[in-house]
């Protein structure tokens, strides 16, 4: 038995549900067209779901943050869902006014509508426990038609938002399969992971991975940590590396200055459990050379891991049972630098490890390499992800824990 509700816990018969997922893609920057469709794919089994049990299903879901360019109408996301789900799903440009009233008041049993990016209201983004946001006029205009209320979005369950946890708070409340299957997935991965367990974070952000990494070593959810992309040449400058000018300038738009001391830090505490590259490939015009770390700085970009590291860290991976990947292990959208992405996350595909994939550039370099199918677990998740693994509780699953106990 779960601590909070699962659809099997309700009869679903004509009763009208609001269901919140997160549609949250990426975009394309000059045409807004939706990139990627993975996180519509992965809502589909819930949908169907409801739509075979006759349910009434009203879709709320956000797109990008208020002031910034990916901003938009869900518009695309209905055509996008339409299509994946091979039947019409309205789009429904209005939240909680009386347009929207009005297509849930015509909405008959098995269809199923998705009404406009929920961060167009005002207050959505508030940080504020359930029972408060429960009083906004978002909850209170939509509540009283809907007799349930389906959390589906495991990708936004770090945030304690109006949308996300509010209407908990005023009706029967439950997860939708892909929060539930995420959950019993990862929960087993933080609460007991098969050992040797090894973290690999890459990509081109580190100041966040700071934090993690330390949580992940400290709660003996991660054995052994390997290094890519930004964070690796960031730890490299904290123990003194010269890495170049190029390299200095990403480190700078990314991180703070104290975030060395940080690293410093966590070495100090750490220094056996973190590997770290010993070669890297750098751009030279346009070919990929190969360089030692004791052959830096380059005036040239490190787009890479070289050879050497690569063969490193799959001799690391060897006896791992667990495997998390985060972060490509390069530029691998660039066919010269894909090397190292590719022979890495190639042989823990192939490997007999329970391998977990997350975030937007990890899932999209996995999927470029076609090997999707022999990854045990793609998260959704970015955000929420590493807050999961982190052993932090996530708001949207309190929420959902809270309302089981509720009576309504
Ligand atoms: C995400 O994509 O990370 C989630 O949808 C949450 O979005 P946010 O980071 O803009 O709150
Ligand atoms: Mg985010």
């Amino acid at each position: 038995m779960r601590d909070f509700n699962t659809l099997d816990d309700f009869n679903l018969e004509n009763k009208t549900v609001l269901l919140r997922v997160d549609f949250n893609m990426p975009l394309d920057k000059n045409t807004l067209d939706i990139l990627d469709t993975t996180r519509i794919e992965r809502v589909l089994p819930t949908i169907k779901e409801l739509i075979e049990q006759n349910a009434k299903t009203v879709i709320l879901a956000h797109q990008g943050r208020r002031g910034s360019w990916d901003f938009i109408s869900l518009e695309k996301h209905a055509n996008a869902l339409s299509n994946l789900l091979g039947r019409d799903i309205k789009f429904i440009d209005d939240i909680y006014g009386e347009k929207a009233k009005d297509a849930i008041r015509n909405l008959n049993s098995g269809e199923a509508l998705l009404l406009d990016n929920v961060r167009q209201f005002d207050d959505e983004t508030e940080k504020k426990p359930a029972e408060e946001h429960a009083q906004s006029e978002l909850v209170q205009n939509l509540y009283p038609f809907a007799d349930i209320f389906i959390n589906d979005a495991f990708a936004a369950a770090h945030r304690p938002q109006c949308s996300l946890i509010g209407f908990t708070a005023v009706l029967p409340s439950c997860a939708g399969r892909l929060l539930e299957k995420e959950l019993t997935t990862l929960e087993k991965i933080v609460a007991n992971p098969e050992k040797p367990s090894v973290f690999l974070f890459g990509g081109a952000k580190f100041s966040d991975v700071i934090v993690t990494i330390e949580r992940l070593l400290d709660n003996k959810t991660a054995d052994k940590i390997i290094l890519t992309g930004l964070p690796a040449n960031a730890f490299l400058k904290a123990k003194g590396v010269q890495l170049g000018d190029k390299t200095e300038e990403l480190l700078a738009k990314e991180g703070k200055p104290e975030n060395y001391n940080e690293i410093k830090k966590l070495l100090g505490k750490y220094r056996d459990n973190v590997y770290l590259p010993t070669d890297f490939a750098q751009q030279k015009n346009t070919d990929r050379t190969e360089i030692n770390v004791t052959e830096l700085p380059t005036q040239y970009n490190l787009y890479d891991i070289g050879e050497k590291s690569i063969q490193n860290f799959i001799n690391i991976l060897r006896d791992a049972k667990t495997v998390f990947l985060s972060g490509p292990c390069g530029v691998f959208e660039n066919p010269a630098f894909m090397k190292g992405t590719k022979e890495i996350f190639t042989y823990v595909a192939n490997a007999d490890v329970f391998s977990i994939v997350g975030g937007g550039h990890t899932v999209a370099a996995v999927e470029k390499l076609g090997l999707d199918s022999k990854i045990s677990h793609i998260s959704t998740g970015g955000g929420s992800l590493e807050k999961f693994m982190m052993g932090e509780k996530l708001p949207v699953v309190e929420a959902l824990k809270a309302a089981k106990n509720r009576q309504f």
